[in-house]
């Protein structure tokens, strides 16, 4: 009896531990892509889920499952980027098309980083944890952007297709466009009808939803659809779970908006019904894009932690299996930072630790944040001035915002990558160009001050100013040498 209760018990295991694409294949609506950073999305699956590289020696590694269908090894990412910076190179297809996602290129639409391509997602910028297990979502800030204008297998003309992605809902802007799924070949916009892809934003020129956003919405080039022809869909309402699952499927002169809590609960329709006129029919490429318009427009951040790309239209039977099995991979946060606590309620000051500079502390003069030498026979207004309380994160609590001692209500923010000390305003921008993930810093002193909206970036200070750095890139103070020392800061009591 022990032995065949072991038996059945093991048998249940592997039913259960169908993934997402076995249960696309049961419905007669098999994955043609199948991109995820946190897990395997076949139960089969062993292969590479992505690939970093790392700021040190420039080498990239890939990362893996840690067994058949299970979670990404979020260890081996840790430790080959421990003490450097990771970005995110490659997504791979795990349904075995080839239909990998890299660094977008030029399009219509130029990116601002060197030679017009968009920027590769941060390797550590959206950690959380699946049934227990770390794993890192792919975290996409304005300017960064995936794509394959080469792919296999992806619908195109009016061929049906469907779309799931599991999204972070309080991570979303009204920049063009975050967005998952088919696109055109050439990068720019071939015209209405030629892209259809899952949406998430406030974006409100074309369509929107009730409330005041972030809708699920589709990208069908030249426009976000909520439904068909009029403007609001009323059925489509604002989702903000702190993880959501959306769906976009569509065929001849049909297509629908579905969505949910990714960690509990069923899907809900949002729209089913016919084309918008000038949709039928349409006229897919069949590229696949992450993070960007369809024309390379990269204005948009988001979350990705998971999404497919399907041959034909699934049913919603189908749908509603792949939520359960979403539900059941438990998604949930972990903590943002790492490294010496800073913590909410501390006044700090923040000591630089470049040889040159150990006696200087970051400090304001108006609005400028610069570094200052400061000793404790400086003068009060000099000693508040260095000085600076540690506050929840105004853009999100589980980091943190850096609230002036001499300027309450003050608080360091970057603009344009530059640091400055600004009033409060009120503004989502404000106030998540305000917080800042504390991680270990990269020189192994103190804290690397990580921009919660641009976790490529961190605290640094160039020519005694403070900006936010990338380890290489467009800016004199993104500068390799030196980086990981002038991005590490010890945080210590304040002055005054
Ligand atoms: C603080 O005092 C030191 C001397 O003790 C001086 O070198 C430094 O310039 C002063 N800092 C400022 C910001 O004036």
């Amino acid at each position: 009896m022990f032995r065949y209760s072991t038996l059945v018990a093991f048998c249940f295991a592997a039913i259960v531990a169908a993934g997402p694409c076995d249960i696309y294949a049961s419905g007669g609506t098999p994955c043609v892509a199948a991109h995820s950073s946190t897990r395997a999305l076949f139960s089969a699956y062993t292969g590479p889920l992505y690939s970093v590289t790392r700021g040190s020696d420039g080498t990239t590694t890939n990362i893996n499952a840690l067994s058949a269908g299970g979670v990404a090894n979020a260890a081996a990412q840790d430790s080959f980027c421990a003490r450097t910076t990771c970005v995110i190179t490659e997504i791979f297809d795990q349904s075995g098309k080839g239909n990998h996602l890299t660094q977008a290129p030029p399009g219509g639409f130029n990116g601002p980083a060197s030679g017009g391509f968009d920027n590769l997602a941060a390797a550590t910028g959206a950690p959380v944890t699946l049934n227990g297990q770390k794993a890192y979502g792919v975290f996409i800030s304005p300017g960064t952007g995936y794509r394959n204008d080469a792919t296999n297998g992806i619908a195109t003309g009016d061929a049906a297709e469907g779309f799931y992605a599991v999204l972070d809902g309080t991570h979303f802007n009204n920049g063009c466009c975050f967005d998952y799924g088919n696109a055109e070949t050439s990068a720019h916009d071939t015209g209405a009808g030629h892209m259809e892809a899952i949406y998430f934003g406030t974006e409100t020129t074309w369509g929107i939803g009730t409330g005041n956003g972030p809708w699920i919405m589709a990208d069908l080039e030249n426009g976000l659809f909520s439904g068909s022809n009029a403007k609001l869909n009323s059925g489509d309402p604002t989702i903000t779970d702190r993880f959501l699952t959306a769906v976009v499927k569509g065929e001849a002169n049909n297509w629908e908006i579905r969505g949910g809590n990714a960690q509990s609960g069923a899907l809900t329709t949002f729209w089913s019904g016919v084309r918008p006129s000038g949709y039928n029919p349409m006229h897919k490429e069949g590229a696949l894009i992450l993070g960007i318009g369809g024309d390379n427009s990269n204005s948009a951040q988001g979350t990705f932690y998971e999404g497919v790309v399907t041959s034909g239209f699934p049913s919603d039977a189908t749908e509603n299996s792949v939520q359960a099995n979403i539900v059941a991979a438990k998604y949930a946060t972990t903590s943002m930072v790492s490294g010496p606590a800073v913590a909410v309620g501390s006044t700090v000051s923040l000591r630089a630790t470049t040889a040159c500079c150990t006696t200087r502390y970051i400090a304001h003069t108006g609005a400028t944040v610069n570094t200052q030498i400061i000793t404790s026979s400086n003068s009060t207004a000099i000693k508040q001035s260095a000085s600076w309380t540690v506050v929840a994160g105004l853009g999100n609590s589980a980091c943190v915002s850096f609230e002036s001692r001499d300027t309450p209500g003050s608080y360091i923010r970057h603009i344009n990558f530059v640091l400055m000390v600004n009033a409060d305003d009120g503004t989502k921008q404000m106030h998540e160009d305000a917080t800042f993930c504390p991680q270990a810093g990269l020189n192994g002193q103190g804290n690397t001050i990580q921009a919660w909206g641009y976790p490529t970036r961190a605290f640094r200070h160039f020519s005694n100013v403070g900006y936010i750095a990338s380890n290489g890139g467009p800016d004199t103070f993104d500068a390799t040498a030196l980086y990981n020392d002038d991005v590490s800061f010890v945080v210590g009591a304040a002055f005054a």
